[in-house]
């Protein structure tokens, strides 16, 4: 009897599901305030973080920014600024846990608990695997992933003390595309990408439903992080429609945001069609950017 009660049950989950997901696309979903939340965007000195910085800030957010570039972060904040927000700077490196942890417990005691965590800075070597020194190895999983554990650990107790709080993930389709000449960077993102699916699951199952996650996937954006990017897929994104995705996907507590959207597709494919054919679609695509290729690094 239990097993057709639950083939029920789930039945009418998936068709409440669907029909929650076609009304969704006639009326829009409600936004959310976060208007004086305080939110804290690391590598806020350039690029997507900078960009983000200024959506929070035009949503009359509190800002707390950090990055290891000092000038950078004083840009990004007078602009903000200049935004009307209220702005804190902090120079810290992410790949270093102590100074994150340090410079986390400075901001809870001069300015308070943040409830807004966007994960942000990054870093990429773009070479082939043997090519690629240890060190940039090592840097770039603790800027890219290790980091998101660090901060985390370090803001999400008052967020689970007050059952409030929204952590963000700018992770890459790089997590969950393998990509040549980016081994290492995918490895990070993939890893991104799981540490914000794992902590979903286990924010839902402590109960903890007032803390939202949001995973932000774009492909190629026009920041300079990787040098002559192209592909035949579509043009290399502008920041400021990929910021425009976070924000929504923010404002709206979607758990995955995918810059285009149509990367959904593509991951459906990876699960049906077989590895020829796969092959076949992957050359038509022409992924394209500089990389190091060929030389042999020794350490
Ligand atoms: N640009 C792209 O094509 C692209 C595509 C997908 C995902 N992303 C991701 O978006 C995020 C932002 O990338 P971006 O394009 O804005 O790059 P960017 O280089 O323009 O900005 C990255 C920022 O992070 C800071 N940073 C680097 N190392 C740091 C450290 N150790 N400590 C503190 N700050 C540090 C840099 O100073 C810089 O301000 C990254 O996580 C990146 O992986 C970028």
């Amino acid at each position: 009897m239990r097993p057709v009660l639950d083939l029920l049950l789930f039945l009418a989950t998936l068709l409440y599901s669907y029909l929650e997901a076609l009304l969704k696309l006639f009326v829009p979903v409600r936004k959310k305030s976060i208007s004086g939340e305080l939110v804290l965007v690391t590598g806020a000195g350039h690029g997507l973080g900078r960009a983000t910085a200024f959506e929070f800030a035009k949503q009359h957010s509190r800002l707390v920014l950090w990055d290891i570039n000092q000038h950078g972060l004083e840009e990004t904040a007078a602009q903000c600024q200049k935004l009307g927000a209220t702005v804190q700077t902090f120079v810290v490196d992410c790949s270093k846990r102590e100074e994150i942890y340090s410079a986390a417990e400075k901001v809870k005691k001069q300015i308070g608990d943040v409830s807004i965590l966007v994960n942000n800075a990054g870093v990429v070597t773009t070479a082939d695997l043997l090519s690629t020194q240890d060190h940039q190895i090592q840097k770039t999983f603790e800027v890219n992933i290790l980091a998101h554990m660090w901060t985390t650990r370090a803001f999400l107790p008052a967020m689970m003390d007050t059952n409030h709080g929204h952590i963000v993930t700018v992770a890459s389709a790089a997590g969950h595309f393998g990509t040549p000449f980016l081994v290492t960077y995918c490895s990070t993102k993939f890893a991104a990408v799981g540490f914000h699916k794992a902590l979903t699951e286990e924010l839902a199952a402590l109960g903890k439903d007032g803390i939202k996650t949001t995973c932000l996937c774009p492909v190629f954006i026009n920041t300079g992080f990787v040098k002559n990017p192209s592909t035949r897929l579509g043009k290399v994104l502008e920041v400021e429609e990929v910021v425009e995705a976070l924000m929504e996907g923010v404002l709206t507590n979607k758990k995955m945001v995918f810059v285009p959207s149509r990367q959904r597709v593509a991951l459906l494919f990876e699960r049906l069609f077989p590895e020829r054919a796969l092959n076949f679609l992957k050359k038509l695509t022409e992924v394209k950017f500089d990389a190091v290729v060929g030389q042999r690094s020794t350490q």
